[in-house]
């Protein structure tokens, strides 16, 4: 049986250069579906709040919320290393709420690391986390919960004095005790230096090849009725909306026209089977 990654596994695939894959999943289904395809690493992500709840951000997404969603993850996926996002503020309040988060996504979430967005500012916290025992990854560039702060989604690192930024930031994250990074929307010159700085891993969402590993949002590589236009960093690898959307037409016309269901969908008198053998049976 598969065994999930550790931390040491991801840092040795970097020192090895064998990229790293991640994906986010929610709950149970695509779990499974992830950890079936051989996937490295999963990302119970904030953006459950736009593609799974419908917010326009992340920021309204609480505690509870990623708690929730990770436990059916962790149900779908026991043997892929789970990383669980600590939603907006929870980390930045002190260092005692960003330990009791972290805390709860370990312990009642099933996480096996937590995610943090921010830099230098908040590298204390991720600091007393690794201390606590509580593997952290960081999370720098566009960083969605800042989205007003930032004035929108945009790239980061375009400027010098970005760019300065973003390198002091990955190496503050790597000094507190972090064991990778994500890069955001980081533009790719600015990626694959700090790629070639850092000594733990780098995970790239629209940030170019150079980085030590890729993540992308479940529902956007499967087009699954993701509120967002096509995005530049994305290649959709499927269009899971597009089936689902006919599949669900043709039931709504066959049940209309009374074609379905069919006499093979139903059970005369002699035919009864025990309910067990209807709903339930082994799993696939
Ligand atoms: O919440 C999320 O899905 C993320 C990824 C975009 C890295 O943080």
């Amino acid at each position: 049986m598969k065994q999930a990654l550790t931390i040491t596994k991801l840092q040795k695939m970097k020192a090895e250069g064998e990229p790293i894959t991640m994906v986010t999943a929610y709950d149970y289904p695509s779990a499974r579906l992830a950890e079936e395809a051989g996937i490295d690493t999963i990302l119970v992500g904030d953006s459950l709040g736009n593609v799974v709840l419908g917010y326009d951000t992340t920021v309204p997404v609480t505690l509870d919320d990623m708690i929730y969603h990770a436990r059916s993850v962790a149900r779908g996926a026991q043997n892929t290393f789970r990383i669980v996002d600590m939603p907006f503020m929870t980390a930045r309040i002190s260092r005692e709420e960003t330990l009791r988060g972290a805390g709860r996504l370990m312990q009642e979430g099933h996480a096996h690391s937590v995610k943090i967005e921010g830099g230098e500012e908040i590298a204390e916290h991720v600091a007393a986390c690794v201390q606590a025992g509580i593997p952290v990854i960081g999370h720098i560039g566009l960083t969605p919960q800042s989205v007003h702060q930032l004035g929108g989604y945009k790239i980061q690192g375009k400027l010098e004095a970005e760019a300065a930024r973003l390198e002091a930031d990955a190496l503050a994250l790597q000094q507190a005790g972090a064991y990778a990074v994500v890069l955001e929307l980081v533009t790719e010159p600015i990626a694959t230096a700090i790629s070639g700085k850092l000594t733990i891993p780098t995970i790239g969402i629209g940030a170019g090849p150079g980085c030590d590993g890729q993540v992308l949002v479940y529902h956007d590589l499967i087009q699954y009725a993701s509120p967002y236009r096509a995005k530049k960093f994305v290649k959709t690898y499927a269009d899971v909306g597009s089936t689902i959307r006919e599949a669900l037409g043709q039931y709504v016309s066959e049940v209309k026209g009374r074609s379905f269901p069919a006499a093979e969908h139903t059970f005369g008198a002699a035919a009864a089977a025990p309910v067990g053998a209807l709903y339930g049976g082994e799993r696939k």
